[in-house]
Formats: structure tokens, C-alpha cells, sequence
């Protein structure tokens, strides 16, 4: 068990991510046994006592917490959350805060700051009033600015407010199991690694589709699009894990994926025809809150290059949407073929909705016949139920981190800056060079055009990796 009180202070208590992802995060903490006496304090707008509060958390827990849900251990989680109403845009009412915490003697705080950053700088000035609050870390989400310069500007604040060892960025990607499997099943398996260079590998493939639409946040994603919303965070953490070389105990995964990212091909030495598609799904512009002429792409492909002794000329393909008809991620490595008569071995990591590893690989067709035909080795961690009990959730994850002060699986500042940089200037340069938003059909995996992307004939986008029909909600509490 934790032994700090410490003190979490959730802005935007009344907000989706505290709804669908903190509080149920937070109470399969304590029932890990890992929260200790820490309080939880929730700041909304709206007028509600604690009571009120507890019973509309309740709801969301039993909805979306790991484990079975068990309200008599509810009742006890409850007791250490409060409900603390206030206007956190208004620079007075911090004073009242402050005195709430005084008056509770409340201590070590960490402020998640789970609001839009356009209140980053209020939130910061409110709670720095106070010079006791000041000892705190806060956790912040992306987008950490609604441009690159807002992003720069609120960074240093945050950072000379708080000292920038208490920002914690988070990125829930880096708290899901099989991106954290990504080192170990590289570096740990003499197989691959000796093999994860431009000597074996033909291509590697990062995919993350998903079923849904923007669905009630359309005045945010109209402004960010997929560019923005997957690619430059969620994405480029798991390319550059993919693609670093082994941290050590000199050089952490955060530095290794700084040299990843210093690495990448500049854009003006791509082709930005062959590189970059964009799309939109047919009807988005009538989602609410979406301009009617949007330009907004709902759908990314891309190729890039890392320049690097490793990797010289290995395209890495990456490929995001929405609605595109089910919901995966996998990263897929193409090996090259051992002779032209074979079919390429391929390891393909599944991130979700299904956790596992696969390895394709050849043999003699069993019997008198020797054909060589392929075979696959299947491993599907979630479809266990022990695994998929004792794995934590992102958001658990990391909030455990950063209750505990580590560091090593939050963004830092380096990071979020090189890849917006290069980000943004590949939608530049595809907006300048004139190169359409595609459309494509809802539930469909995206437009055709992405095959222009590919390097020859025989680099292919993976299919579907589906290959059990078990839904992530089948899976749940079983
Ligand atoms: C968020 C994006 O960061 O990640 C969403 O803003 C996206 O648009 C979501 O749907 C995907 O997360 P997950 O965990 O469901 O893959």
C-alpha cells in the first residue's frame, strides 16, 4: 500500500474522463489495495452535495471498473471522494479552495488537470496562489495547447510553477499492457533482436482503427483531426518504441524515443504524395458541433522513414480512422522472405481489443507432401481470464505512477515538441502541395488510395487481425 496521503484533485470532476476513465481507475486502486488513505477531491461547475455526486460515480463504476464490482467496497472507496463545487475560470473562488484545504488539511496534492488547456494557465494561477499548493504534481492531458506556441507557452508555465519534475504528461497509451510488452518482447527474445533491423525486416505497420465516430466531441476533434487526436501522441509512442534502441540504465525509454524522433525522415525530403493520405468519413460534417464545410481529416495513412544505422530504407506505415468498421490496433513486422518461394514470417503485436502476440512462419506441409505451407503461432493474453484480471488499466496504471513519482511512462516535454513539429509540418506541406481529403464510407476500412503508399508490389496493408470473434464486452467479468 501507498503510504503518502496525498490528495487528488480532479478539475472537471464532472467530465467524461473523470466519468469513464478516472473514477473507475481510481477505485480499482483501492481495491488493489493501492490507494492507501488518499483523498480524491472532484471541482465541478454544477451544483451537487457529495451524496449526489457518490451516486452518479456509482453508475460509472459499476459500468466500466476492471474488476466485479462490489458496492460494499464502493461504500468504503466513496467515503474518500468529495465533491467541491466551484467556477475554477473565476480567480476568486481559489481563495475559497485553498481554505477547504486547509481546513481538511489536505496534503501533498496532485491536480489532474482533465479539462480543455485553454484553462491550464487560470488553473495553474489559482491554485500557485496558495504557496502549500505549489508542492503538488499535476497530471495533464493532450492537447496540451491548442497550437504548438499555446503548447510551448503553457509548458513553461506549468514548469516554473511546479518544477518540471511534477508534470506529468500523460499519454493512456503508455499505460496499456502490450505497448508496455513492446521492450520485452523485443529485446528479451535473442530472435528478435537480432533480427529488428533493415538486415530482416521488409516493412512494420502501426494500425489503429476504430468503429466509433467523434460521437459527442465534435467542436474539439473539427479543430485537432486525426493528425492530431492519434498520430502525434498515441502513435509516434508506439513508432518510436517500435524503432529505439535499448534504454539502459544510463539512458531511459523517453531519451531513446527522443532519438527516434530526431531521426525521422524531414518532410521536405519526402514525397509528400507518396507519403501522407488524408480522408474524411462520408456524414461527418453533419456530426454535431463539426463545421459544414469541414477540411477535418477523420482518417490518416502514412509512410515514414527512420534514418537511422538500423533501419536505412525500412518504410514504416501507419494508419488511423474513425468508422472504419471495427475496432483494432496491432503492430504489424513484415520480415523479408528467406527465398521468393516462401511467404514472409510476420509478428504481429495486438494491442486491442484483444491482447496477444502471433508469429507466422513456414514448415513442410505435414505429410508425404513437401510443399512448404505457413503456419501461425497464436497467442491471445486476453482471452484469459487470470490475465486479463491482474492487468491494470491505463489510466490505473499510470495514476499508480504518478502517486508513486515515476516518471519513466509520461511524456516529456522533448517529446511532444518533436513530434508536433514534425506533425504539423506534414500537414503543411500535404495542404500546400494541394493534395486532397479524401471521403470514405462509413464502416469501411478507409479509401483505396492508401495502396498508393505502398512501397512495391509486395508490401501489402495487413487485414484484418481479428481472429476470434470474442468482443472486448464478451470478455468483461468473466
Ligand atoms: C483518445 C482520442 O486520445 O484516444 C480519441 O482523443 C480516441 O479520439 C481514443 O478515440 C482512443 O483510445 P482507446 O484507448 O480507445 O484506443
Amino acid at each position: 500500500m501507498n503510504g503518502m496521503n496525498n490528495t487528488i484533485v480532479i478539475f472537471g470532476g464532472t467530465g467524461d474522463l473523470t466519468y469513464r476513465k478516472l473514477m473507475p481507475a481510481l477505485y480499482n486502486l483501492y481495491q488493489t489495495n493501492k490507494l492507501g488513505k488518499d483523498r480524491i477531491i472532484a471541482i465541478g461547475r454544477r451544483k451537487y452535495t457529495n451524496e449526489e455526486y457518490h451516486k452518479i460515480i456509482y453508475n460509472w463504476i459499476e459500468r466500466y471498473a476492471r474488476m466485479k464490482f462490489n458496492s460494499d467496497l464502493f461504500n468504503d472507496f466513496i467515503k474518500q471522494v468529495d465533491y467541491y463545487e466551484m467556477d475554477f475560470t473565476n480567480h476568486e473562488e481559489y481563495i475559497g479552495l485553498i481554505d477547504y484545504f486547509n481546513g481538511k488539511n489536505l496534503i501533498n496534492p496532485i491536480f489532474y488537470y482533465a479539462v480543455a488547456p485553454q484553462y491550464f494557465c487560470t488553473i495553474t494561477d489559482g491554485i500557485t496562489a496558495s504557496k502549500n499548493c505549489c508542492d503538488g504534481k499535476v497530471i495533464i492531458e493532450k492537447p496540451f495547447g491548442n497550437s504548438l506556441e499555446e503548447a510551448r507557452r503553457l509548458s513553461k508555465k506549468l514548469e516554473d510553477s511546479f518544477g518540471s519534475e511534477n508534470i506529468y504528461r500523460i499519454d493512456h497509451y503508455l499505460g496499456k499492457e502490450m505497448i508496455r510488452n513492446i521492450e520485452s518482447i523485443r529485446f528479451d527474445n535473442l530472435l528478435f533482436a537480432n533480427s529488428w533491423n533493415f538486415n530482416s525486416i521488409e516493412n512494420i505497420q502501426i494500425q489503429a482503427l476504430e468503429e466509433v465516430g467523434v460521437e459527442t466531441r465534435g467542436s474539439y476533434y473539427d479543430h485537432a483531426g486525426a493528425l492530431k487526436d492519434m498520430v502525434q501522441n498515441h502513435l509516434m509512442q508506439i513508432l518510436t518504441l517500435v524503432a529505439m534502441e535499448r534504454p539502459n540504465d544510463l539512458i531511459t525509454i523517453q531519451d531513446r524515443q527522443i532519438e527516434v524522433l530526431k531521426a525521422l525522415r524531414p518532410v521536405n525530403q519526402l514525397d509528400i504524395q507518396d507519403s501522407l493520405i488524408l480522408a474524411q468519413y462520408e456524414g461527418y460534417k453533419d456530426e454535431d458541433n463539426v463545421s459544414k464545410d469541414s477540411k477535418t481529416e477523420t482518417y490518416a495513412a502514412m509512410k515514414l522513414f527512420i534514418d537511422t544505422p538500423r533501419w536505412k530504407g525500412i518504410p514504416f506505415y501507419i494508419k488511423t480512422g474513425k468508422k472504419t468498421g471495427s475496432r483494432e490496433m496491432n503492430v504489424i513486422v513484415t520480415f523479408k522472405k528467406s527465398s521468393s518461394f516462401v511467404e514472409a514470417n510476420k509478428l504481429v503485436i495486438k494491442i486491442q481489443p484483444l491482447e496477444g502476440i502471433s508469429l507466422k512462419f513456414n514448415m513442410k506441409e505435414p505429410g508425404e507432401s513437401e510443399d512448404i505451407v505457413q503456419t501461425e503461432m497464436d497467442f491471445c493474453q486476453s482471452c484469459i481470464s487470470k490475465n486479463r484480471i491482474n492487468t491494470p488499466e491505463a489510466y490505473e496504471r499510470l495514476l499508480f505512477s504518478c502517486i508513486q513519482g515515476d516518471q519513466s511512462w509520461f511524456s516529456k516535454w522533448d517529446q511532444i515538441l518533436l513530434s508536433w513539429e514534425y506533425i504539423e509540418e506534414l500537414k503543411e506541406s500535404y495542404l500546400e502541395k494541394e493534395c486532397p481529403i479524401y471521403t470514405y464510407k462509413q464502416d469501411t476500412p478507409g479509401p483505396d488510395v492508401v495502396n498508393r503508399l505502398l512501397n512495391d508490389e509486395s508490401h501489402e496493408w495487413e487485414e484484418s487481425q481479428l481472429y476470434c470473434k470474442l468482443q472486448e464486452s464478451d470478455l468483461l467479468h468473466k
